[in-house]
């Protein structure tokens, strides 16, 4: 099927892939012209396990291409993605500026054939009857400049919107895409469904997945807010969960339990599941934090005050600050302190630092007067966020970062941090204290290295 996906970030860039490879014509369209040349040269925007070697076939096999000519992906495509950011506004609702934008541009080139537009952009609930009116402003401006009113009536009449929220987790996008929990699909056109059901269909069958002994992937047909709800209630009750274990942890540490030995406990009963149960100091990235204080915003608008969700985004931000809380009982004054932090990204296998636990991290110690260190396997003192970064000084390899340190944190839960050499690291501290604020590295080998090891109820 001729595919347009337009926004190539994270989800865009993903989908755009992963659909050329299961045999669709895919055009990629970004309004940022120097992603665009990058991509056409052959590399990835972004760093995603599995992507750079996929996009390369892709694009070779002639079913891949990047543009950033809006009116020949509309015209290319019978289905066209949006795949823009919907980032928070400082009110805490969703930012859907970009969302507007694109769905005006779609209707500004729209031609007679049928299209069906879809939302993969996380978007407040109601949006894909505001993204139809703002696709027929576009026509209607378009009528305004001179095309016939005749045509405006085609336009009408002939595209859908529909609802396709995405599930990727980043760092595991690739496989997370060609092997979905679920598919969800909300649209009240039966034809646009018809659509996307066979543009999935190698998907649901599992012929390009890892596990095709698998039974079908699930698809769930549903309205247009069902589907905005679902994406919304499903970041919802993952952040809540973290939330909840990570209160857990706290009680854990007063009363001398280990929530990783509970998290084990209470995961095995099926109801609860063990995902997702992993305490630390907190869940960041560009999409839990934005996505339930959006839809506590929605509530609020609808005036219902969502006590459960404001709870979870309490403790979590308390949580990244329990950091501090456990290096100030360790070494008392922070001042004059030098500080390193293992990891800078919100997890691991991402490039991707928006809403990094690390960042409040270090605006907190450099508040309380210690020198900040970093080393992250692929944040360097090259990468952007140079202004976010700017009051840490980032090392090129761990044992440069251990070199006088008083303390380590261990704030993303990178693999190769499970095979550092920590006697070695530890030689060349200036105090040999290590905070996990994973759980992530292994208490008794640390403490045989010579390390005073805390970690989070554990
Ligand atoms: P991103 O910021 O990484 O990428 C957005 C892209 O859109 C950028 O490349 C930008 O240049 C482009 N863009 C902006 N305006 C444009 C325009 N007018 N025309 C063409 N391109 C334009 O965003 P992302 O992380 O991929 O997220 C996209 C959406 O998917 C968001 O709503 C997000 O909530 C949702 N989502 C993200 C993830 C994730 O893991 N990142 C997972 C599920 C859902
Ligand atoms: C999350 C969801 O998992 C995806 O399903 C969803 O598509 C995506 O948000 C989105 O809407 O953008 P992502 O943000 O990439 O994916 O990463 P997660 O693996 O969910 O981790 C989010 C945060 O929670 C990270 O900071 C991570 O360290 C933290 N986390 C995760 C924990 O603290 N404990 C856990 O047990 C799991």
């Amino acid at each position: 099927m001729k595919v347009c996906v337009i926004g190539t970030g994270y989800v865009g860039l993903v989908t755009g892939v992963c659909l050329s490879h299961i045999g669709h014509h895919v055009i990629c369209v970004d309004n940022n012209e120097e992603k665009v040349k990058l991509m056409k040269s052959g590399q990835s925007p972004i760093f995603e396990p599995g992507l750079s070697g996929l996009m390369k076939n892709c694009s070779a096999s002639g079913l891949l291409e990047f543009s950033s000519d809006l009116a020949a992906g509309v015209k290319h495509g019978e289905i066209l993605f949006i795949a823009v950011g919907t980032p928070a506004l400082p009110t805490g609702e969703s930012d859907t500026r970009y969302v507007e934008a694109v769905a005006k541009g779609i209707g500004s080139h729209l031609d007679e054939n049928y299209k069906v537009i879809v939302n993969k952009s996380t978007v407040p609930i109601g949006s894909g009857d505001w993204v139809k009116m703002i696709v027929l402003d576009g026509v209607k401006e378009r009528q305004q400049t001179g095309d016939s009113c005749d045509l405006e009536n085609k336009i009408i009449a002939n595209f859908d919107v529909v609802s396709n929220p995405e599930f990727l987790r980043e760092g595991a996008a690739v496989f997370d895409t060609f092997n979905p929990d679920r598919i969800v699909l909300g649209s009240n056109s039966e034809k646009a469904i018809a659509l996307m059901q066979q543009l999935y269909q190698p998907l649901v069958e599992r012929t390009f997945g890892d596990n095709p002994s698998l039974p079908p992937v699930p698809v769930v047909v549903t309205d247009l807010n069902s589907a905005e709800m679902i994406k919304y209630a499903a970041n919802a009750f993952l952040a809540t969960k973290i939330s909840f274990i990570n209160e857990v942890a706290n009680i854990c540490d007063r009363v001398g339990a280990d929530v990783i030995q509970v998290a084990e406990g209470i995961g095995l009963d099926s109801r609860i599941g063990s995902k997702f149960l992993q305490a630390g100091l907190g869940w960041g990235g560009s999409c839990f934090p934005k996505d339930v204080s959006a839809l506590i915003h929605t509530a609020d608008d609808y005036n219902y005050e969502t006590e459960l969700l404001k709870s979870a985004v309490n403790v979590n931000k308390r949580q990244r600050f329990i950091i501090i809380e456990k290096l100030q009982n360790e070494l008392k004054i922070l001042k004059g302190k030098v500080v390193g932090l293992l990891g800078l990204t919100f997890k691991p296998d991402t490039d991707d630092m928006r809403d990094a636990p690390s960042l409040n991290i270090i605006k907190e110690l450099n508040r309380l007067g210690a020198k900040v260190k970093a080393y992250d396997p692929i944040i360097s003192s090259q990468t952007g966020m140079s202004q976010a970064l700017s009051d840490v000084i980032i090392e090129t390899n761990p044992e440069m970062l251990a070199d006088g340190c008083d303390a380590l944190i261990l704030v993303t839960d990178w693999q190769q941090f499970l095979k550092l050499d920590y006697p070695k690291m530890g030689k060349l501290m200036n105090n040999c204290l290590i905070i996990d604020g994973r759980n992530f590295l292994d208490k008794q080998s640390l403490q045989k290295a010579g390390f005073r090891y805390v970690g989070i109820g554990h």
